[in-house]
């Protein structure tokens, strides 16, 4: 099973966010309130990978407008870049999540939804076609680089990426440190 399916030829974000909206690649759009698609601009440089939307994007159907969302804004104020100029994004489009009590607990995506959900990234990539991107946390590297890819051995690093879609981009990869700060993130 896996996204390519329901990816239409077309590289418009907007046809493609559209689309993703009905994506049934694997189980996960059962139990998620919607499809939590990349947004930004097509002329973006650079593009921020997540691992997957949180509790609150999940219902408010936008990447990073949760607890993470806020400090990854900080953060890109601090470092004095413009987020409205970014397009930032998920490596899972789905939330997954698992009942704890009254709340929905963020659960890690596996390998093989990781691998599903690719095609949605791989066309969000031929779309923007970016200068850089950043993996934001291991999910998002090992979706990128690998599942050999191991965050605290790259740690800061950059790896120029050299097959398909990603020919001329270099990737970094950071810590998400919202996320080890607190699983609820
Ligand atoms: N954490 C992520 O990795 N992605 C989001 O969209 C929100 C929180
Ligand atoms: Fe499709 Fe990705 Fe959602 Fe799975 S997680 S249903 S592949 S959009």
């Amino acid at each position: 099973m896996s996204a390519a399916e329901f990816v239409p030829q077309s590289r418009s974000l907007t046809t493609l966010s559209r689309a993703a909206k009905r994506c049934e690649g694997c189980d996960l759009y059962r139990h998620a309130t919607q499809t939590v698609f990349g947004e930004g601009p097509a002329s973006a440089r650079l593009i921020l990978v997540g691992e997957q939307p949180g509790d609150s994007e999940d219902r408010e159907g936008h990447p990073f407008v949760g607890p993470a969302g806020k400090l990854l804004s900080t953060a890109m104020e601090e470092a004095e870049i413009d987020r409205s100029e970014v397009y930032v994004t998920n490596a899972v489009k789905h939330f997954k999540w698992e009942p704890r009590g009254t709340r929905r607990l963020h659960k890690k995506p596996s390998a093989r939804e990781i691998a599903a959900c690719r095609p949605w990234l791989d066309a969000e990539m031929e779309a923007v076609e970016p200068v850089g991107i950043v993996c934001l946390g291991a999910t998002a590297a090992q979706a990128l680089l690998g599942r050999d890819f191991r965050i605290t051995r790259n740690r800061g690093g950059t790896d120029r990426v050299s097959r398909g879609p990603l020919g001329n981009c270099d990737v970094a990869s950071v810590s998400n440190s919202s996320r080890s700060r607190g699983r609820s993130a």
